[in-house]
């Protein structure tokens, strides 16, 4: 496991999500607050669309093919068609950067 750096803070306005490529993973950046950012998968469990930049609704992410939610914080579903929740990897905020920690 390694922490890997994803974006700037600041690229992330606060209730936005940002998409970001980090080696063969398509991730899902959420700040959800000042300091409370996430980071999931951008595959949809429905049809594996990428969930893609968008602004974050109550906490939540919408797939935009055919409105599947997820939860921020847990990548639990909470609208269908998703059948399942998507990974969400460890994350922090480190010296203005957020960055992930992803299996090696
Ligand atoms: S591909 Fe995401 S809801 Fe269908």
């Amino acid at each position: 496991m390694a922490w890997t750096r994803l974006i700037a803070l600041d690229e992330v306005p606060v209730g936005t999500a940002r998409a970001v490529r980090a080696g063969p993973d398509d991730l899902l950046v959420c700040r959800t607050g000042a300091d409370a950012v996430h980071v999931l998968e951008d595959v949809c469990s429905h049809d594996d669309a990428p969930i893609g930049d968008q602004e974050i609704a109550d906490g939540m992410v919408t797939c935009p093919r055919h409105g599947a939610r997820f939860d921020c914080a847990t990548g639990d579903v909470r609208r269908s068609p998703a059948p399942v929740g998507i990974e969400v990897f460890p994350s922090r905020i480190e010296a203005g950067w957020i960055e992930v920690e992803l299996e090696d």
